[in-house]
C-alpha cells in the first residue's frame, strides 16, 4: 500500500514543486506505512536539493508534517548529519577532508590551494555567493586521498595543480 503525502505549501514558504512531490511520494512508496518517518533522510537530500543546497527551519518543519512527526525528531536528524547544510551555502560547497589518510596525502596543501583560490577562510562564502569551504572527516573514500567533495560529486587523487584547475573551470562555469 502506497504512502499518499499533501504538499503543506500554505503552512510556511518552502513546499516541494510538483516533481519533487512526485520523486517524494516515490520514496515514501519504499517504505510500510506505519514506518514513514524512516523517509526523512532521503526527504531531507531532496530538500537540500531543491532549496539552494540547504535546509531551512520551515523545509524541516515541512517534512514533519509530511511524515506526521514531530518537527523535533526531523531537526535532530537534520542536525546530526553533517552532509546537511543548515544555513545558506555557495552554489558550490567545497569540502576537504582532513582525516588522517587524507592528510598523510596531502590534504593540507589541498586547502591552502582552495583558501587561496576561492578567495575564502573554511566556514566562509564567497562574496558572490559562489562558494563555500568546509573542512570534514571521513568521506569514505580514503583509498583515492585526498578528496574534496563538491555538492554530490568526489574529486579523487587529488593534487593542489589539479585542485587549481578545478576551481578556475568552476569559476567560469555559468
Ligand atoms: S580520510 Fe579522506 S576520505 Fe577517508
Amino acid at each position: 500500500m502506497h504512502n499518499t503525502i499533501k504538499n503543506f505549501s500554505q503552512h510556511g514558504t518552502f513546499s516541494f514543486t510538483p516533481e519533487n512531490l512526485k520523486r517524494a511520494e516515490e520514496v515514501l512508496a519504499k517504505y510500510p506505512k506505519d514506518k514513514k518517518r524512516s523517509a526523512v533522510m532521503p526527504l531531507l537530500y531532496l530538500v537540500q536539493e531543491q532549496h539552494d543546497n540547504w535546509i531551512s527551519i520551515d523545509a524541516m518543519d515541512y517534512i514533519a508534517k509530511m511524515l506526521e512527526i514531530p518537527s523535533m525528531y526531523v531537526y535532530e536528524v537534520a542536525h546530526f548529519y553533517t552532509m546537511y547544510n543548515k544555513e545558506p551555502v555557495g552554489k558550490y560547497l567545497f569540502q576537504v577532508c582532513r582525516t588522517t589518510p587524507c592528510w598523510l596525502r596531502g590534504s593540507d596543501e589541498i586547502l591552502v590551494s582552495c583558501k587561496k583560490h576561492l578567495g575564502i577562510g573554511v566556514g566562509q562564502t564567497s562574496e558572490d555567493g559562489k562558494f563555500s569551504l568546509v573542512e570534514v572527516e571521513c568521506l569514505g573514500a580514503c583509498i583515492n586521498a585526498p578528496i574534496v567533495q563538491i555538492n554530490n560529486d568526489y574529486y579523487e587523487h587529488l593534487t593542489p595543480e589539479a585542485t587549481i584547475e578545478l576551481i578556475e573551470s568552476l569559476k567560469i562555469k555559468k
